[in-house]
């Protein structure tokens, strides 16, 4: 389960606090597949940086699986990142001078486990990417860098998996494509999965839609009283 409770982040602009998101409140169930939508600037990424704890708020609190990650300093936060977040950026930031397999091992050889080359060849293949394990980000596309990152996000078996724009400057039948293994992921592993993104399309296939608009909630297919208000209006 993942809660947001009142959550506010203040960046400073020239000087000036700005406030990019104010009192942003939610809960998640554990194997949810949620889509958090909204205008460009509106506050997306910087919400789901602090839902996956890379970054902290100027106020309230988000509680992973009972966890209050705000109340734990970063070097416990990255290693509750390390156990239980996968994290899909909006550019792919693979490692340039790594293959393919040797970008998806990272995070297990970070853990120090064994048969990470083992468990990184079967996401490669999972991602339709198994006879492409050596070569450079460079040398991909843009879709087949998006699938490495994604295959990387989930090669330590992420409890939960956030993804920022994973259809974002991909075509149709690409982003399709990884649409189709985000929901299998969610479905055969049980992960729960909260991604960003601007495709109607993609948003349309998550059973929750939380709607952002200059740093508020301003919809949320899962609160029933948020939707008839929609609808009444
Ligand atoms: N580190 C920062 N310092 C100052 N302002 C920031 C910082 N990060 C984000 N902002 C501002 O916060 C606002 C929200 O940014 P954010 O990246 O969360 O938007 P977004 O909804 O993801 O937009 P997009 O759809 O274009 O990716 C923007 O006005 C941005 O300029
Ligand atoms: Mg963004």
């Amino acid at each position: 389960m993942l809660v947001a409770r009142s959550l506010s982040k203040e960046f400073l602009s020239g000087g000036r606090p700005l406030a990019v998101l104010r009192d942003v409140s939610f809960e998640l169930e554990t194997g949810a597949f949620a889509a958090i939508v909204g205008p460009s600037g509106s506050g997306k990424t910087t919400l789901l940086g602090l839902l996956a704890g890379l970054d902290v708020p100027s106020g309230g609190q988000v509680l992973l699986d009972g966890t209050d990650l705000t109340a734990l300093d970063e070097d416990a936060r990255a290693r509750l990142r390390g156990e239980k977040v996968g994290f899909v950026f909006q550019s792919f930031q693979l490692i340039p001078t790594l293959t393919a397999l040797e970008n998806v091992t990272v995070p297990l050889e970070l853990r120090g486990e064994r048969g990470a080359e083992a468990r990184a060849r079967e996401l490669l293949e999972r991602v339709g990417l198994g006879g492409r394990g050596h070569h450079f980000p460079t040398q991909l596309s843009g879709g087949e860098q998006q699938r490495v990152a994604i295959a990387r996000a989930f090669v330590n078996r992420p409890r939960i998996l956030f993804a920022d724009e994973p259809t974002g400057n991909l075509d149709g039948a690409t982003g399709g494509r990884i649409v189709e293994l985000l929901e299998s992921l969610n479905r055969e592993d049980g992960t729960t999965i909260v991604l960003v993104t601007h495709d109607l399309g993609l948003a349309a296939r998550a059973q929750r839609v939380i709607r952002v608009a200059d740093g508020r909630v301003v919809e949320d297919t899962g609160e029933r009283r948020a939707v008839s208000v929609e609808g009444a209006a």
